[in-house]
């Protein structure tokens, strides 16, 4: 059966990005993959050095995957900072990843914009910590959002590269999954183009319905079309991603028809994706509670979880040393 791995740093709450770029295809694979999930505790140092509370955090992101339908008896979840085996993975990768093609990726670079005062080799390397993440278990796929393409392409690079070097046939190359064929970026509540934690315009899976209806009421618009088929502006093509995505083609469909007849009213789209959001997460909104409350049964998926992910790990990284020629221990 072919193996599926992702997972999601702790930096925050799921919001619909997360979900309709990641966690929804994760929900949908457990049925017909060997999947394991996990959350990238590590990742976060490279943004958050001192995390408040982190394992908080990780039981908030553990609480949200359960209560959006991962099955931890179909797809064990666990820390990642519980699978130390990743650690030895990580620095084999890092001495045969070069620094000009690690400085040129995207999210590094931002990242050096965003954080001038904490360019840290963690955030270098974290194509190297994600790309260990992903061959340690030979993954076959991985379901993650369009953002991911490039650390993507960095994992595939790497298993071709050791596999070269080593002159071996031994890191199969990881594909990127998106459960509707193409990868999905879901916009921001303000008509940018991307939702994310760090640009705050995001929809929670936690928020209440109140919040929901008041922030998709509020999302950014215009005044309307003033021809007849008009090409739409971002912030509106926006709008209309975010509508197919709650409300499904045949609504979007509809829409569009009264945008192009210049009959649009944005307040009845919204009313209708308001109702939509609040029907997807009302459910989800409810087991988050139930599970955040249960910390005998996070404790104890997190152990299973760990136990399965490093009887793995632990194969993988005996392969590599012999590979590599070190001493078995
Ligand atoms: P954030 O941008 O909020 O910090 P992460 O970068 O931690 O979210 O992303 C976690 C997962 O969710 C990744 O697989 C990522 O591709 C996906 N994801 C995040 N935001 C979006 C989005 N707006 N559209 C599609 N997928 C997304
Ligand atoms: N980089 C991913 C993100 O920001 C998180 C991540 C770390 C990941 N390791 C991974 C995703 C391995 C998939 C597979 O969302």
């Amino acid at each position: 059966m072919e193996r599926v791995i992702s997972g999601i740093r702790p930096t925050g709450n799921l919001h619909l990005g997360n979900y309709f770029g990641a966690v929804k295809s994760f929900v949908k694979m457990q049925d017909e993959y060997d999947c394991m999930f996990f959350i990238a505790d590590w990742h976060s140092l490279t943004t958050h050095p001192t995390p408040e509370n982190i394992r908080n955090s990780v039981k908030t992101i553990l609480s949200e995957y359960l209560a959006c339908g991962i099955d931890p008896d179909k797809a064990p979840i666990y820390v990642q900072s519980d699978v130390k085996q990743v650690l030895e993975l990580y620095l084999y990768l890092n001495m045969n990843a070069y620094l000009g093609e690690l400085e040129r990726v995207t999210s590094f670079k931002e990242k050096v914009r965003k954080q001038p005062d904490n360019v840290n080799a963690g955030l270098l390397t974290y194509p190297c910590l994600m790309a260990a993440d992903i061959l340690m278990h030979k993954a076959d796929k991985v379901p993650v959002g369009k953002d991911q393409e490039q650390n993507m392409e960095m994992a595939r690079l790497f298993a071709r590269r050791f596999n070269r070097i080593y002159n071996v046939e031994y890191f199969k190359e990881p594909a990127s999954f998106h459960f509707a064929d193409k990868a999905v970026k879901v916009p921001g509540l303000d008509g940018s183009g991307k939702m994310g934690k760090s640009e705050g315009n995001c929809l929670y899976l936690c928020d209440d319905e109140k919040t929901v209806t008041k922030k998709i009421m509020r999302a950014v618009t215009d005044q309307g079309p003033t021809q007849l088929n008009q090409e739409k502006p971002e912030v509106i093509q926006n709008l209309f991603t975010l509508c197919e995505l709650l409300c499904g083609k045949e609504a979007a469909d509809y829409y569009n028809d009264l945008y192009n007849r210049m009959e649009i009213r944005y307040g009845d789209m919204k009313k209708q994706m308001a109702a939509d959001a609040n029907k997807l997460l009302a459910p989800i909104r409810e087991k988050i509670t139930a599970y955040a409350s249960d910390d005998a049964l996070l404790e104890r998926v997190m152990r299973q979880g760990a136990e399965a992910a490093s009887a793995r790990a632990e194969k993988t990284i005996e392969e590599v040393r012999e590979i590599i020629g070190f001493r078995k221990i």
